[in-house]
This record gives C-alpha cells, structure tokens and sequence, in this order.
C-alpha cells in the first residue's frame, strides 16, 4: 500500500522539533505552574515583537480571538461586519457569536480576499450605518489589499481588524500583517504555519485601550484576582502552548521560506498547465499556509492524486452563506458573491509544508503534470 502523503502534516512539524519540544513540556510539567505563568508572558511578548505590534494577549483559539477583537473594537450585538464568505466558518461564527450580523463581501477571483470594490459598494449601501467594523481575512497565506480596504473602512467610519490565522509573517509593503488595523487575531491551530499541540490564539495590537480591553475580556473581567470590573470569560492561551509555541517562533521564517521554495517549484512545474495558480502582487509576501490551484477538473484532478497516494483539501467546500447554519443568519454584500461560489467549486490545496521532501515535491510535480499528460 502507497504511503499516503497528507495535504498537512502537524506530526511532521512536532518530529522537526522533538526534543526540544520534549524538553519544554518536561519543564511545564515539572513546573506546577500550568495557567497564565511565565511562558504565555515570554510569548505574548516575543510574538508581539515579532509581528511588530506593541502588545499581544493569548486566547484558547483563533476564533475567540476573533470575538475579542470585536468586542474591544466596541463591536456588539445590532452592529454589522463585513466580511467573506469563502473563509474559514470561525471568521463568520466569532461575529455571529457576539451578536452582531456578518454581511459578507465577495472576494477577488484571483487573490481570494476581499474585493475592494464589492466593499465599497457594501459600505455605500449601508445607509444606516450599521457596519462597524471590517474584518479582512489574509486567505492561504496571501495578505489582501490593505491599502485599498483600510481606507475605504476609514472613511466609512467602521473598525478595521484583520483576521490573520493563515498568514502568521506574510507582509504588505514590509510589515507584517496584523499591524495594519486596530488589531489583528491569529489562531495556533495545529496545522497552522506557527502551530501549537492543541488549540491556542493570540490578539496583536499597538492600542492600550483595546489591549487592556481584552484582557479583562479573556479572564473573568479582572485586572485583579477575583474582582471583575467587567463581564468577562475565561479563554487563555496555557503554559504547554505558549511553551511550545516558543520552541517553534523562532523556525517561523525558516518553514515559511521553505513553504515559498516548494510553492516557486510547483509554479514553474505548471506553468503551461490549464491550472490557475496563486499569485504574489507586488509588496505582499506570501507565506503559502495553502498552495491553492482553481480548474474546473478539480473533483477529478484530487481523485487522481488520491490514487497516486497524495492528498489534498478543500478550504472551502461551501461558502458560509450557503451552509444550513448560517443562511438566515448572514447578510450578501452589495452585487452577491459569484466569485465566493465559483472559487468553492474549482480550489484545490495541493500538500505544501516545510517538512515535505525533495522526492515528495517531486512526487506531486509528476503526479499533476501526469493528470494532465504533459
Ligand atoms: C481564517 C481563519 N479564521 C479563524 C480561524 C479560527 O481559529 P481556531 O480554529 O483556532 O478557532 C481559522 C482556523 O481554522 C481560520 O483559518
């Protein structure tokens, strides 16, 4: 039986780093110190540095993380947000929560993020001004069009926040995303380019009010044990993550320039192929969290690398305004979301991970490149 190479591989990711990660669960656990210690405060603050925000708070996961964020945006239940509907179902979830409405925006066909003008259109209809914020999603890896989008929300009057959980280090214009807006969230979901053993999630942010918001939001509302001064929750990032996650900042560049070495070899090997490949616009740098190629032979292109023993994904099969537990629930952005539908039927997420081999990069090259007899 063919080894089934896997379209993630978080295992592969742990063996990379094993004794060093060994040894920091060790010390946790050895440490008797498990909640809100010394490793969430030493990454909380390296992770700040290095996205280049002034502070960041862990959460238990990205979607909270996102909910935060709202909330400290001073976004709540009544208020609007825009934002798309070919994301991850915990973007929509998070607004969804917190009792505002997501009105969803349709996305770029060949970036797969927010059209900017779809949003503007969006904004200029919302006549009551309901739409407070705009959470922009950086999707596979690929930041969106922040100058654009940041602008059109600032005029608008409405929050910018970025939704970073699949582009841990990409950049816009040199900086790292999660910087552009009042905050930026980020989940550590295992297969994530920085991804911890379990769930965790952070919120970046250069504003204090927020920052201090959202601390009393993710521990009971305190800022003193047992007394809250607001109604708050209880979602922290823990010591094992945040001891883990440490081990692993520091290969973040390392993964993330080896995810663009193999994205840059699928590039070339399919070049002439009827296959839409990702692109990297100018001053924006892509980490490749997804390798994402679009065709309308794509339900037959994944079941020949799944006979050749490669899997791959769908990230997304059905756009959140046509899934039974959002429908009635979301609003459509201004000229509807054609593109959202369409990218849901034709992406494909070939395996792209710093761990993959030569032989395995090579593997895949064949394996497509045979689908289509070249
Ligand atoms: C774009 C996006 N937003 C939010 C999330 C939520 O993160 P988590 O799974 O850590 O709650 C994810 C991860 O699945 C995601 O990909």
């Amino acid at each position: 039986m063919k080894t089934i190479l896997l379209p993630a591989d978080p295992k592969a990711a742990y063996l990379a780093q094993k004794d060093a990660i060994d040894g920091c669960v060790r010390e946790v656990m050895q440490s008797g110190w498990y909640i809100l210690g010394p490793h969430v405060k030493r990454f909380e603050e390296t992770f700040a540095t290095y996205v280049g925000a002034a502070g960041c708070i862990g959460v238990a996961n990205g979607t909270d993380a996102v909910q935060f964020a709202l909330r400290a945006c001073g976004v709540g239940p009544g208020d609007a947000v825009a934002t798309v509907s070919h994301t991850a179902v915990a973007t929509v979830s998070a607004i969804d929560w917190i009792g505002a409405r997501p009105v969803l925006v349709d996305i770029d066909p060949i970036t797969y993020t927010m059209d900017p003008s779809r949003l503007d259109a969006t904004l200029r209809a919302d006549m009551a001004h309901k739409i407070k914020a705009v959470l922009v999603v950086h999707l596979y890896g690929l930041a969106a069009d922040l100058d654009a989008l940041r602008e059109l929300a600032a005029r608008h009057g409405a929050a910018l926040i970025e939704d970073c959980a699949q582009a841990h280090g990409a950049t816009y214009r040199g900086a790292r995303v999660g910087t552009f807006g009042l905050c930026g969230t980020f989940s550590f979901y295992p297969t994530k380019n920085l991804g911890a053993l379990g769930d965790g999630g952070a919120i970046v942010s250069s504003d204090p009010a927020i920052l201090d918001r959202i601390k009393l939001l993710h521990q009971y509302g305190w800022r003193e044990r047992y007394i809250s001064k607001i109604a708050g929750y209880n979602s922290r990032l823990d010591e094992l993550q945040a001891a883990i996650l440490s081990v692993k900042l520091p290969q973040l560049d390392a993964g993330n320039g080896r995810r663009r070495v193999v994205a840059a070899r699928y590039a070339s090997a399919f070049a002439n192929m009827p296959l839409v490949l990702p692109v990297e616009p100018e001053g924006r740098g892509h980490v490749y969290h997804q390798y994402v190629v679009r065709t309308a032979q794509r339900d037959a292109l994944r079941h020949h690398l799944s006979d050749a023993g490669i899997g791959t994904a769908i990230l997304y099969p059905q756009p959140i305004h046509l899934q039974d537990g959002y429908r009635e629930r979301v609003a459509i952005g201004a000229g509807g979301l054609a593109e959202s539908e369409r990218a849901a039927r034709e992406i494909l997420c070939l395996p792209v991970y710093p761990e993959l081999s030569e032989a395995q990069v090579d593997e895949i090259v064949t394996a497509v490149r045979g689908f289509f007899a070249v």
